[in-house]
This record gives structure tokens, sequence and C-alpha cells, in this order.
């Protein structure tokens, strides 16, 4: 082979594994989050639309195109193979107003299902077609629908399938197929006759998707409604349905496709400081098998940065039954193992306090995937402090052994150890860190911003022993990194 050949194919493997190594441009700033959710750029709020179909996890969002401040509401659109790796797709819903400077018809919250008998009648071929039903602010329950797998949208000549009154505030339709009774449900977020005191869900129900029935109201919530069927103790035959409300508390009831009957109080779904406008994926294949939410982190501050807005981690919801009742309990979903680097781990480490043993002071980054059980013995508190350097003290995860509270920025919960032990699950991004207490019984969900460079990892405990039974600490790859 001549040598300038040889040169050439040599140079070229050489920029080939330079760019497959590099991250997709502008994605790497300061405080993007590397594996949590986020516009390209401009504003963004609720998840919309979740729904999985022909092999891809759909997610649209409310978003302002124009701006990085809330407004002019559209529907952004990404899709993922994998829930974990995020394509940016162009805008899908526009707003029903032609006009850029008004707010009214803009496309506010709502979800998306699959036409599976093609009641709205617009399949071409043999590919189902996808609704959205959005609420049009000011304008009524709309429709839009896509017969190319969500790449555009059309609106319903029909619209708006549920009018506008303007007595009678009403937005964030949350459309599924209810097995039992045979009908499409919707919950929707309504103020009936604009009285505050009973502003709630109404549940409808439809059997063609366009003509729907008011079937209950149930006052007490706020915004974004969902409700969903989970197992009790992983048991397909014993299940409840939880009832969503905006900010991600919820009730446990039972759902006969008009009514929803409560048998607990409203119990808080987040602790942290950011969790808001939870939605679950719709049309999750059988053999999955699991129940998937979402929730914007709201309140997040991205200083300087070309976006503003970041969804959680998507989570897997389940029911439990403790001694005090069936809760809910929610755990990040597997896939963040498909951006695990190579671990570290421990096993019976007998930590002393004072003895300065931090078992994780080789550990640095912004991104990591924490997994413990911490065995409580004598010790007063323990926790990890994160994002720490010599100049900055960084955030600190705490647990207070002889309060039983779990805290992190400021905000905590009660949560009683089992067998003497805490098990903590922690995911850390750039400007967020969402902990997970006992396989998900507390969840913290809070946003934070940190000097870039404080990277440092230190695990701690105070007043007495405390015997890390096992602990598995994966640097986490970015979600934009090609490999
Ligand atoms: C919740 C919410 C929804 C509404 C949307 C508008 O954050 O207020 O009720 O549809 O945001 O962006």
């Amino acid at each position: 082979m001549k040598s300038s050949f040889k040169l050439l194919i040599l140079i070229s493997v050489f920029f080939f594994t330079l760019t497959a190594k590099a991250k997709s441009d502008g994605f790497d700033e300061p405080y993007r989050p590397q594996f949590h959710f986020t516009p390209a750029e401009n504003w963004m709020n609720d998840p919309n639309g979740l729904i999985y179909f022909e092999g891809e996890y759909h997610l649209f969002y409310q978003h302002n195109p124009n701006g990085k401040e809330w407004g002019f509401m559209h529907w952004g659109h990404a899709v993922s193979p994998d829930l974990v790796h995020w394509e940016h797709l162009p805008l899908a819903i526009y707003p029903d107003n032609e006009s850029t400077d008004k707010e009214f018809a803009t496309a506010f919250s709502g979800s998306a299902i699959v036409d599976r008998n093609n009641l709205l009648g617009k399949q071409q071929g043999e590919l189902p077609t996808l609704l959205a039903f959005y609420t049009s602010k000011d304008n009524g329950q709309r429709i839009a629908y896509s017969t190319d797998k969500g790449r555009s949208w059309e609106k319903y000549e029909g619209n708006p399938v549920i009018a506008f009154d303007e007595e009678d505030d009403a937005r964030d339709p949350k459309v599924f197929w209810h097995e039992d009774s045979q009908r499409y449900v919707m919950v929707l977020w309504r103020m009936p006759e604009g009285q505050k005191s009973n502003q709630g869900i109404s549940i409808y129900s439809s059997e063609n998707l366009t003509d729907w029935t008011h079937e209950s109201h149930l006052a007490g919530f706020y915004e974004c409604p969902d409700l969903v069927e989970l197992p009790v103790n992983r048991r397909a035959d014993d299940t409840r349905w939880v009832i969503f409300d905006g900010d991600g508390s919820y009730l446990i009831g039972d759902f006969d496709g008009k009514r929803f009957k409560p048998e607990t109080p409203k119990m808080q779904g987040d602790f942290g400081k950011n969790f808001y406008a939870t939605q679950t994926f719709n049309n999750l294949p059988d053999e999955q098998n699991r129940t998937i939410q979402l929730a914007w982190m709201r309140g997040g501050e991205y200083p300087d940065m070309a976006f503003n807005g970041q969804m959680t981690f998507p989570t897997e919801l389940a029911l439990k039954k403790y001694l005090e009742g069936i809760r809910l309990v929610r755990t990040p979903v597997k896939e963040i193992e498909l951006l695990h680097e190579k671990g570290h781990s421990w096993e019976n480490e007998n930590l002393i306090p004072g003895l300065n043993k931090n078992l994780t002071r080789k550990i640095k980054g912004d991104c990591l995937h924490i997994k413990g059980t911490f065995d409580l013995k004598t010790v007063n508190s323990f926790g990890f402090v994160v994002r720490n350097s010599r100049k900055e003290t960084g955030v600190e995860i705490r647990y207070d052994a002889t309060k039983q509270v779990l805290s992190c920025m400021g905000q905590g919960v009660l949560l009683s150890p089992e067998d003497n032990k805490i098990q903590l699950e922690i995911l850390i991004d750039r400007t967020s860190i969402e902990l997970f207490g006992n396989d998900g019984k507390a969840v913290l969900s809070s946003c934070y911003t940190a000097d870039p460079e404080a990277q440092q990892l230190i695990l701690y405990n105070t007043g007495g022993e405390l015997l890390v039974e096992q602990l598995e600490i994966y640097p986490l790859k970015s979600m934009y990194e090609l490999d």
C-alpha cells in the first residue's frame, strides 16, 4: 500500500474515533442535564402525550418556541428507543390561533392514545392513527391526529370535542382505554361554575372518542390529572386505582369506569422541591408489565443556558402493602443502566465516625447513579455530600436516624428503617438530584446548581457506627455521547 494512502486511512480512523467519542453539538453546557430530558432551547413545562408506539417512546411537552419564559404554548416533541436517549423532533402541535402574540387558543397540556379501531376515520394504510387530546386555551378540549408516527399533525375538523364554557374552566385531558367498561375514559381538571372550592377532576367516558359523557366530579385537585390501575405487591389479581393531582400527590381507591371511590386520604407523592405535572405513559406493551411516570421539575434554574426546564428521569410506579396501609412506590426505570460506566462497589464496610474513612474518595463526577443499603447500627446520621470541592461545600443528602428523616436541600420526609436498615438509590445529574429511599417509598426530586468544577462525593456518618452493607456507584455517560 502506498504510504500516503496508509496515512490517509490512519488520519480518517483518528478523526472517526475522535468524533465518535464527542458529544453532539451544544448539549454539553455547564448546567445542561446529561441524562434528564431538556428542550434544545427555550422554555419547557409539563410532559404531554406520553405514549409508546411502534418501538418509540414519545415525549411531547409544553413549549414556548419563542423564549425562555412561559407563554405561547406549543407541543414540543422528542422520541426515544429506550427512555434514555432522546431525539428532538420538530414542533408537533401549534396554537389554534395563527397570531403570534395572543395567548388565546394556545396548545395547553394533554395526552395521546392510539386510535386502534380507527374511530376518527383518519387511518391511512395499516398504521393506526395517533390522537393527541389537548386543551386549546379558552377554546375547549380538542384533538390533533397523526397518520405518520407522530411526525406531522393535523387538527380534527370536528373540534372541539368538549366545548369551552367561560363559566367553567377546564384543562389537561388525560385519555385512556378502560378495559372493564369497554370505553375510553378522560380525566379532566375543571372548576365547575367557576367555584374554586369545587375545582377538581371530572371523569368523562366515550365510545367513539368524539362524544364525551360527563360521569362524575371529585373536588380537591388542581391541574394535570391522571388515573391508573396498579398491582399491589406485584400481584396481577390484586389491583387498585390511583388518581393523581398535578403536584404528584395521589389517592388510592376503586374505579368502575365512571366514578373513582377513594380508599385513602390524599398522600404526597414526592417530597423534593421540583416535581409537578406528572403523567404516565399510555400504550406500553403488555410484556413490559409496568407503569412509567414523568414529571416536570418545576422551578429549576439554569443560569445563562439557552434552555429553561428539565423533566424528571422516568420512574416506574408500583403499590406496596405496609403496616400503615398500601402506598405508592416509585423507582427509576432500569434503562438507567444503559448509561453505566464501569462502577465501584463495597460490601460490609463498617464506618466509625472520626476515622474519616471516606469510602467514596475516589469517586468524582456530576453524573452518578448510587445504590446502597446501610445498617444504622449506632449512627446518629449519615449521608452523602455531593458536588463538593475545596471551595464549595456541596449539596447534602442526609438520613437522620434519631428523627427518622430523609432530607435533601431543605426538604425532608419521615422514613422508618426496615430491619434497622435504610436503602438509598440516588440519581445525580448536573442540575438535579433524585433521591429514592427504601425502594421508592420516599422520593425527593430537586434541582440545584453547583460550581461545575465541584465533583467530589463524600460519604459520612456521625455519632456512631454505620455498616455499609452494600454500595454501588456508577458514573453515568451522557445521553449525548455517541458510541
Ligand atoms: C400545569 C399547567 C397546565 C396547563 C399548562 C400550560 O403546569 O398550568 O394546567 O395546561 O401548564 O402550559
